[in-house]
């Protein structure tokens, strides 16, 4: 179920009555990190509805043939080395 999820925004979006859904009746704020119409819920969490719990899943986009992959390791660039080098 845990995924990794690139976000470009630096700031936040502000909500306002406009943004409620006129159908429905209220916002749908995206927080599976995959909409594309952040910060608002677009459907693509659907997508997640068959992860596994102890798999990490990093998603590609529009690819329709792959969407996600699932990632064996994170390795950070920036981090010491843990035998003390
Ligand atoms: S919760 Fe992220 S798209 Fe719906």
């Amino acid at each position: 179920m845990p995924r990794e999820v690139r976000h470009d925004a630096t700031g936040p979006t502000k909500l306002d009555e406009d943004d409620v859904d006129e159908q429905k009746g209220d916002i749908a704020v995206c927080r599976c990190g995959l909409s594309s119409d952040r910060p608002f819920c677009d459907g693509s969490h659907r997508a997640t509805e068959d992860e596994d719990e102890e798999t990490v899943y990093k998603y590609e986009g529009d690819d329709d043939e792959k969407p996600r992959r699932e990632i064996a390791e994170i390795v950070y660039v920036d981090e010491e080395s843990s035998d003390g080098d």
